[in-house]
């Protein structure tokens, strides 16, 4: 999928009630940015928004965080949502790698959806589901830890079931084959997944959890 590069995205981003310019400020206290006690999910690597949107509209009970590095990518998801009035929703634009210095133990649940799979050799660590990255996650999640990912890279999700199951994480829910999955799993489509099901490509889901 191509992306586009917004020229005025610095501005659209600054000018957004959604995107949170300094989010050092509200480690630890993001439920009472979102002005309530419901739980916060966190998505990393958004992308245009369409799904953190999308749940944020479906849960209005549950507060959403949609990360994301590229800042064309973070002002698309910020055009997306328009004049629209969504009170659970804020998105961030930086670094997964920073999430700590964001969070404290306030997350519920995180979603990684269609991140880069970094298949070189050598690239492991980049992946979202290397065990250093659960590490960090250890200390965002508030008490269980939750995960879903959804992906059509064999190779990650491969790599995906292994670290999580090596980091003592158990599978809630598993598919090979989620747009075609008797079990009727709940799914709100991502951006790329919307590209993926019209080319028939099958997707990988799981739903990871450690309850402290
Ligand atoms: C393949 S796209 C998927 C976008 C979206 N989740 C979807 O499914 O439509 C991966 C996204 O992750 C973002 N990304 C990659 N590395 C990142 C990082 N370290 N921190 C935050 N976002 C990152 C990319 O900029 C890109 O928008």
């Amino acid at each position: 999928m191509r992306y586009n590069v917004v020229k005025d995205a610095e501005k659209i981003m600054g000018n957004s009630e959604y995107v949170v310019k300094n989010p050092e400020n509200y480690k630890g206290k993001w439920s009472s940015f979102f002005g309530n006690n419901n739980p916060i999910c966190l998505e990393l690597g958004m992308g245009r928004g369409s799904f953190i949107i999308e749940m944020a509209k479906t849960h209005p009970n549950i507060n959403y965080i949609g990360l994301e590095l590229d800042k064309s990518q973070a002002a698309t998801a910020v055009k997306m949502i328009g004049t629209k009035k969504i009170n659970n929703l804020k998105m961030i634009c930086a670094d997964a790698h920073d999430i700590i210095n964001f969070f404290g133990k306030e997350i519920d649940t995180i979603y990684l959806t269609f991140s880069e799979p970094w298949p070189k050799r050598g690239d492991e660590k980049k992946r979202f589901t290397h065990v250093n990255y659960l590490k960090l996650y250890d200390r965002i999640f508030k008490k269980n830890k939750h995960i879903i990912l959804k992906t059509d890279n064999k190779i990650l999700f491969a790599s995906a079931l292994e670290s999580l199951s090596s980091y003592w994480y158990v599978f809630d829910k598993v598919s090979l084959d989620l747009h075609n999955d008797e079990r009727n799993i709940e799914n709100v489509m991502t951006d790329f997944e919307k590209q993926y099901f019209k080319e028939r490509r099958k997707i990988y889901y799981v739903d990871a959890s450690f309850k402290n």
